[in-house]
């Protein structure tokens, strides 16, 4: 099977050729921006040859301190948030079970019902945090940890807790130092939503059994793919070019959309990566997304005919992992014997075919990105290939798109209701607000 497929088609009628064409060298000035490192935000280029610079040693490492999770664990936890858990949330889901989450309780609730769920479990902490300050995080592992000890004993829970942090700084990284935990580092130069192919990532989709080699492997191929110079040959220019223009032309807003719902968290993770590192100086292309078909009878309306301030992307797997027909009835009391013996996916592509070509007559450009099969090497590629097109695509907007400064300010403001010893001031001020 070959690689995944941009297909930009269907936005054909909503933009000009000719101007998407003229993109060409726009396109690699700023991919000489990227590999030069001349640019907004070039601290934060690590993840840009990330892949091909994975060592067999270090997959090694991370593969034999996942076989120690596993064997002592019934459960992992990973306290992390942001970029420190949707990239292995993402590849996680995508390649299990889709009726797990009958098992999880996610409710308000969420930390209490987790340390209920862990209480007569033998479990494990990754405790995932760049920065190891992040509050949310800090906090969650305070409890996870002390809970943990308290369970399994002090010399276990030295063996199960696995940290993966900066290299010298951070909360994270003293006790991990102190307590004697196994720890892995983040590269410095490889910013939260870019961390995926980190330990970040890897190790917590290690953990769950799933093959990190072939994840890497598939990413290093689309290294290679997303480094040609021309718009036809690379996707990742093709894809930042043509939604570029969609947005010059009042489409402010990208819908990506699977027809998979093992895909809703690598959903999730894109709206991250594109989100923090678009939306900036009050530009960019808002992103969201649904699960089709389901928001097809939610959200199905307003995409066909509300605002036409929109495209879609439809992520779009070719072949699914097991064949399930369609039953004959003799009754036919459903009026469905006509789709008898068919494939269900032939059925669901029929919609995603339908969709499509509804929502393209009620304006709404589509882009199609075609994914072979759902597996851990075009995982890989996809989260590569979004990856690049992102960095492009920032410059091409002409933002940093690999700083966050609009996520600071609730921090501020958190810490300074929460009385944090140095936002004395700050805290004046909000009250003084509130009042
Ligand atoms: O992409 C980002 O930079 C953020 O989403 C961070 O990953 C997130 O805020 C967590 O930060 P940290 O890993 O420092 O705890």
């Amino acid at each position: 099977m070959g690689n995944i497929q941009l297909n930009i088609e269907k936005t054909l009628e909503f933009i000009s050729k000719e101007k998407l064409a003229a993109y060409q060298n726009k396109v690699n000035d700023c991919m000489e921006t990227l590999e030069k490192g001349t640019g907004l935000g070039n601290d934060f280029l690590g993840w840009l040859h990330l892949p091909s610079s994975i060592s067999q040693e270090h997959l090694d490492d991370l593969k034999a301190t996942a076989q120690v999770l596993r064997d002592n664990c019934e459960v992992v936890v990973v306290a992390g948030i942001g970029g420190s858990y949707l990239g292995a949330r993402a590849v996680i889901e995508a390649m299990s079970n889709s009726f797990q989450w009958l098992q999880e309780k996610k409710e308000e609730d969420y930390l209490s019902e987790l340390t209920t769920f862990l209480k007569d479990k033998k479990f494990g902490v990754i405790n995932i945090s760049k920065s190891g300050t992040t509050t949310e995080t800090a906090l969650a592992f305070r409890l996870l940890k002390k809970q943990c000890e308290d369970q399994r004993g002090k010399e276990m829970a030295q063996k199960v807790i696995v940290a993966v942090t900066d290299a010298k700084k951070g909360a994270a990284r003293t006790t991990a130092d102190k307590e004697g935990y196994k720890s892995f580092i983040i590269p410095d130069n490889v910013g939260g939503r870019f961390s995926v192919l980190t330990p970040v990532g890897l190790l917590p989709i290690a953990v769950a059994g799933i093959d990190i080699e072939q994840l890497v492997a598939g990413a290093r191929e689309m290294e290679k793919v997303c480094a040609a110079p021309s718009l036809e040959e690379n996707p990742a220019a093709l894809y930042a070019a043509t939604r570029n223009e969609l947005y010059q032309n009042g489409k402010k807003i990208e819908i990506l959309v699977n027809y998979q719902p093992k895909l809703h968290y690598f959903m999730e993770w894109w709206k991250q990566l594109y989100g923090e590192s678009e939306g900036k100086d009050h530009k960019g292309i808002y992103p969201s997304s649904v699960d089709f078909s389901t928001d097809l009878h939610s959200m199905g309306q307003w995409i066909q005919d509300g605002e036409r301030t929109i495209f879609e992307t439809v992520v779009s797997v070719e072949t699914p992992n097991h064949e399930l027909h369609f039953p004959s009835d003799e009754e036919n009391l459903d009026g469905l014997n006509f789709l008898a013996g068919k494939r269900i996916d032939e059925v669901n592509k029929m919609a995603e075919l339908g969709t499509q070509l509804a929502h393209v007559d009620g304006g709404v450009p589509n882009l199609r990105v075609s994914v072979p099969a759902l597996n851990e090497y075009y995982l890989g590629q996809l989260i590569y290939f979004f990856e690049k097109a992102c960095g492009i695509s920032g410059y091409l907007l002409e933002v940093n798109p690999f700083n966050q400064p609009g996520v600071e300010a609730y921090k501020k403001n958190m810490f300074a209701l929460l009385n944090k010893p140095g936002y004395e001031e700050a805290s004046k001020a909000i009250q003084a607000r509130l009042k």
